[in-house]
């Protein structure tokens, strides 16, 4: 997809759904390298999954970078999005190239049920412009899916929270405020590096996340929200042992 493409496609899902796309454009390729950095050091058929794909600006990296005999699963909400998505799969020689090992979900995030956990999980999901319980739901999600040592990406826009916190009113001070509580309990306890990216727009970090051992959601507490148990699907594990 040429860029300007690109770009237009993901503005016009802006304004068509803003909470979920949560940006005006898609991420730089700066951003993109940062977000798939670990991809670098992991050899052999690894399980990838990429959560919010959009246009596929991180997806090309993770396509560039992703070893032989990998298998990635894209997990998106939009279904303008996923049906691009799945073209680049059928048309695109760099993602052909990957095919046979990639599947496109069109769902939430929420509703995906694996039968296998992860090695990788590469998030462009809009926190913060979620509801708490959700973000806590999502983010806990996730690190569940994560096979022991694997590792989760995922950018936050630099100083928004702060910034916005300051400057809304104080609904959205209080969800922003609650938000902050719930990544912190889980930077403190899986947080291995953060990048900084200057070019991109706006500026982002990107947060590196790492489980030594299976999490269920009840591992990390809960500052304000209660943890949402995932609804198992038949015959597959459950992900959110009892809280
Ligand atoms: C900020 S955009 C990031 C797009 C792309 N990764 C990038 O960096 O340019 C957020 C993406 O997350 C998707 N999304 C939002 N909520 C989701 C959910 N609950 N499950 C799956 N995808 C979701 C949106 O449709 C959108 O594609």
């Amino acid at each position: 997809m040429n860029p300007l493409t690109e770009h237009l496609q993901f503005f016009r899902q802006f304004r068509q759904q803003f909470e979920t796309t949560g940006a005006v454009a898609p991420s730089s390729r700066f951003l993109a390298r940062a977000m798939t950095r670990s991809l670098a050091n992991r050899q052999g058929p690894i399980r990838v999954l990429e959560v919010g794909p959009g246009t596929g600006a991180v997806t090309r990296e993770i396509v560039r970078r992703l070893p032989q005999g990998a298998e990635l699963d894209l997990v998106e909400i939009n279904e303008e999005f996923a049906r691009l998505l799945q073209k680049q799969f059928e048309e695109h020689p760099h993602y052909m190239q990957v095919a046979d090992g990639a599947r496109v979900h069109c769902l939430p995030l929420q509703e995906f049920k694996p039968g296998q956990p992860f090695d990788l999980i590469i998030s462009g999901l809009p926190f913060n412009n979620f509801p708490p319980s959700l973000v806590e739901e999502l983010i806990d999600h996730c690190l569940a899916l994560l096979a022991p040592g694997g590792e989760m990406a995922f950018f936050e826009y630099m100083f928004v929270r702060p910034l916005r916190c300051r400057l809304s009113g104080a609904k959205t001070r209080e969800r922003l405020s609650q938000i902050e509580a719930i990544m912190q309990a889980r930077f403190e306890r899986h947080r291995v590096k953060t990048d900084w990216v200057f070019v991109n727009v706006p500026p982002a970090w990107v947060q590196h996340l790492r489980v030594e051992e299976r999490v269920n959601a009840a591992q990390t507490p809960s500052p304000h929200t209660t943890p949402t148990r995932a609804t198992p699907t038949a015959g597959e594990p459950d992900q959110h042992p009892a809280e």
